[in-house]
């Protein structure tokens, strides 16, 4: 199977997407020429090109991509091409309006902007397969091709008549017989019994709160559809080039694609990052979509985009701050990135995202940010062979999981203030502050080379999920469980007990009474820290050991936080200092982390192979404690017992103790 390394060759791959059909010709020379002055040995080309590639049905025009293609490989760079899927020409939908994707209230998706397809679409598969047909004959053998791109950040929702029928078959093959849909739904409820499959719809827009369950069928379902619509190009352009490794980009907190499913269909697992830089947490979002990442491809992954500056999507854009952008791709790299790439490689003059920042940006060659790309690029090229396909090592798991995803946040639950990924990224900084390296998991994987395994929030958990936690457990591994966990099985039915049985008794928990959620902005006591988001109303077996209890209010003296043996249960959000003292102890009485004891505040230390990355996310100068001799191969510089960094500096340490 091609894999990355095919790609990458001991390098880092670097660069962006790359739109020349934007520009005239004689424009592109000049790129060529800045991408070699950065060290751009990879573009993505294609992505939203398939109106210049079939202006009209059927008709195709390749002569811009030949010449585009050659030039690339002229200049020894490198190419991702990508399937022009993602945006249909207006004549698609002009000539065939059903494959235009309709909103829950049966409102026409149009064209004019991108992703504008219905996944379940033939007319849309049809010419879609089409193009990509001839555009993989077309490059099978051309040099410059280096990884196939499909489509791009899949993420279309429709609620068509042919998505109904397309749902009813996918609900057949799910549980056969409409009986087991009416089971599996709770059409009891409400008078919702279907008679006929050709009852059946998507959540179309109601009344009033729709089913739940049919919700989250309707997610797993969608997902589904475009990953049919993914593997139907793929198997196009493997069929052609079996030796070119295959990828689509991910937007990793945007729910709609089971990650887990879809990089498993992958050879490249890759992914957009877009952290805000004036998110003081920004570079801990980073780490977390890093190690989220690295943990589906299970291994190097692909940095396909991120901003070399602003973004123009948020309400108020900002830039990076000098060395920002050198700091977080680099710190991609630590935690495992073979490419760093952007969107995009010019900055657009024309169309939506001509605020959106480039490689090379309105500026020009002699603005700042070209000036940090084009060290960044020489630095890439330093280290490339040194840290390319070298492992990450990890012994923490943090679980996620889509199910749990999309069950915890549909309608009518306990509190709305509940946001699963900010859960998720709530415990993730924590541990990321103590030091740890983690990794992802999924709730039903095998979970045996991890010490600890952390469970932020997974509301929803199969039988075999549950199983794996106990087992886990048993088998020696220390398991920590936050809140409204446990809570309903795949159908999305309420366990026995409000949460499962197993895993009551894996944690000492005799009753679970209530949940409590708190109200915005408000906190509840307990010994030691305050929490908030949520409380419950807990009672413990005599074997539990209560290591915290909530203190005033409804729950005074009630259990917060329990642990039988290796098996913690936090009924709260602890607040972030909490949390991470918590996950820290449990850390390392696992024997767990962290990675170098004694870091100063804001400074990030990650093993990646030999390689010792310390990236500091601070902008005074700070020394760091390091045992040993070192030199930094980013510099050459040769550092004794501790390392000294500046204004968000980055040392890529090897190790000269003999
Ligand atoms: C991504 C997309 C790119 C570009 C970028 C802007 O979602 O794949 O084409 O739009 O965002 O941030
Ligand atoms: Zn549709």
């Amino acid at each position: 199977m091609p894999s990355l390394r095919d790609a990458a060759r001991g390098r880092i791959l670097f660069g962006g997407d790359y739109n020349p059909e934007q520009w005239p010709e004689e424009v592109w020379e000049d790129d060529v020429r800045l991408m070699k002055e950065a060290g751009v040995n990879s573009v993505t080309l294609g992505v939203f090109s398939w109106a210049r590639i079939e202006p009209r049905p059927g008709a195709r025009e390749f002569g811009w991509l030949d010449r585009v293609m050659d030039l690339m490989h002229t200049h020894g760079i490198g190419v991702v091409l990508a399937t022009p899927t993602a945006s249909p020409p207006p004549w698609m939908g002009a000539r065939h309006p059903e494959t235009l994707p309709r909103t829950e209230d049966g409102s026409v998706v149009w064209y004019g902007s991108r992703q504008h397809f219905c996944a379940s679409s033939p007319v849309y598969r049809r010419y879609a397969a089409a193009v990509t047909e001839d555009l993989a004959a077309r490059y099978a053998g051309h040099p410059a091709l280096t990884v196939w791109h499909i489509n791009n950040e899949y993420c279309t929702h429709c609620w068509c008549d042919e998505t109904a029928a397309h749902f009813r078959r996918w609900l057949e093959s799910r549980y056969g017989t409409v009986e087991a849909l009416n089971e599996a739904w709770g059409t009891a409820f409400w008078s919702q019994r279907y008679d006929a499959w050709t009852e059946v719809v998507p959540p179309r827009k109601a009344q009033y709160m729709r089913n739940p369950a049919q919700e989250l069928d309707f997610k797993r379902f969608t997902s589904d559809a475009l990953m049919e619509c993914y593997a139907a190009e793929r198997d196009i352009v493997v069929r052609h080039t079996p030796h070119i490794p295959v990828t689509t980009n991910f937007m990793p907190l945007w729910s709609g694609q089971d990650a887990w499913a879809w990089s498993a269909q992958e050879d490249i697992v890759s992914v957009d990052v877009y952290p805000d830089p004036k998110d003081p947490q920004g570079g801990q979002y980073n780490a977390m979509l890093a190690d989220m990442t690295r943990s589906q491809a299970g291994g190097a992954w692909m940095l396909m985009e991120q901003a070399a500056g602003p973004v123009n999507w948020r309400g108020v854009n900002h830039p990076k701050p000098a060395g920002l952008n050198r700091l977080w791709s680099l710190q991609s790299v630590a935690r495992g990135a073979d490419a760093v790439c952007y969107f995009q490689w010019r900055q657009s003059r024309q169309g939506s995202e001509k605020f959106h920042s480039g490689m090379l940006t309105h500026a020009g060659e002699h603005g700042r940010t070209f000036r940090e790309v084009k060290q960044l690029g020489a630095e890439l090229a330093t280290i490339g062979a040194a840290v390319s396909g070298a492992p990450v090592p990890a012994e923490v798991a943090v679980l996620h999981d889509w199910d749990a995803w999309w069950a915890s946040g549909q309608e009518g639950r306990p509190s709305t203030l509940l946001d699963y990924t900010e859960v998720v990224r709530s415990w993730h900084r924590a541990l990321w502050e103590t030091g740890t390296t983690t990794e992802f998991a999924r709730p039903d994987g095998d979970l045996s080379r991890f010490r600890m395994v952390a469970v932020p929030q997974l509301y929803l958990l199969s039988d075999a999920a549950i199983d794996n936690l106990v087992a886990y457990v048993r088998g020696g591994g220390t398991l920590v469980c936050g809140f409204f966990s446990g809570v309903a099985d795949v159908d999305d039915r309420i366990r026995p007990g409000g949460m499962d049985e197993r895993l009551r008794e894996l944690f000492g928990i005799r009753t679970l009474h209530e949940w409590w959620p708190l109200d915005a902005d408000t906190t509840v006591e307990c010994d030691g820290f305050r929490g908030g988001l949520w409380s419950e109303e807990l009672e413990t077996e005599p074997g539990a050991e209560i290591l915290s209890a909530y203190r005033g209010g409804e729950l005074d003296g009630l259990p917060a936080v329990v642990r039988k043996d290796r098996a913690y249960y936090v009924s709260t959000l602890p607040e972030p200092d909490a949390l991470r003292a918590l996950l820290g102890k449990v850390v390392t009485r696992a024997g767990a982390g962290p990675v170098l004891a004694g870091l100063p505040e804001g400074v990030e230390a990650v093993h990646r192979g030999e390689l010792l990355f310390l990236l500091h996310h601070g902008r005074g100068d700070v020394t760091v404690p390091v045992p040993g001799k070192r030199v930094d191969l980013l510099t050459g510089t040769e550092f004794d017992g501790s390392v000294e960094l500046g204004r968000y500096g980055v040392a890529v340490l090897r190790d000269l103790t003999p």
